[in-house]
């Protein structure tokens, strides 16, 4: 496919609820979109002491950022803010100063949790941290996916047809994204 989305879940748990919808959102985007997981679980603690010698998985995690013509943020909501090892990645991405790996990539934010505010509270943190960091974000439409259990199945199966639709629109809605900001930016 002609697009490489790079995907960056929120959540290091094995049985992350937003590692599944991540696997549904997949599925549902338009077919010239193809997509790679972004893990960050290996990243010590940013410290801006190492800025002088960037540790080996560090440049690995900017180069798979770099690499990408987009990022999907799929994140659950820490305690009304987005999880500290998420936030910790961004850093690590956006640094040594002047060399920040975020600047102008197009990118999505979604995220699921069992609570009726869907991460509402926690997307608004992480979008103020990307707003900062020059991030071409999609602005609407926006998702807050209240999860209930079996919502997607172990294929990545979306189970309610009504919440299938919404993500698909939503995957198309960010597709058209991508190709908006990719006209005016060039790609990597
Ligand atoms: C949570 N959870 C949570 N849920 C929510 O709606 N708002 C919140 O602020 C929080 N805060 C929070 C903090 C911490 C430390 C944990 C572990 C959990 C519940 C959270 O939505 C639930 O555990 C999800 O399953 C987390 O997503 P993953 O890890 O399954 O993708």
């Amino acid at each position: 496919p002609p697009y490489r989305v790079g995907v960056i879940v929120g959540s290091l748990s094995r049985e992350s609820i937003n590692r599944r919808l991540a696997s549904a959102l997949v599925r549902l985007a338009p077919p010239e979109f193809e997509f790679f997981d972004i893990p960050f679980a290996d990243l010590p603690l940013y410290n801006r002491d190492l800025d002088v010698d960037y540790p080996q998985v560090a440049l690995d995690f900017k180069a798979a950022v770099a690499s990408a013509d987009a990022i999907l943020f799929v994140t659950p909501e820490y305690n009304r803010s987005l999880p500290g090892a998420l936030k910790n990645a961004i850093d690590w991405g956006s640094r040594p100063w002047g060399q920040n790996v975020w600047a102008n990539k197009p990118t999505g934010v979604i995220g699921a949790s069992g609570g009726s505010i869907g991460t509402a509270v926690g997307q608004q943190s992480l979008r103020a941290t990307l707003s900062f960091l020059n991030v071409r974000q999609m602005t609407a439409p926006e998702a807050y996916i209240h999860y209930t259990p079996g919502l997607v199945d172990d294929d990545g199966n979306v189970t309610v047809a009504s919440t299938e639709e919404f993500l698909r629109a939503y995957m198309t809605a960010f597709a058209e994204h991508i190709l908006r900001v990719l006209t005016v930016i060039p790609r990597p």
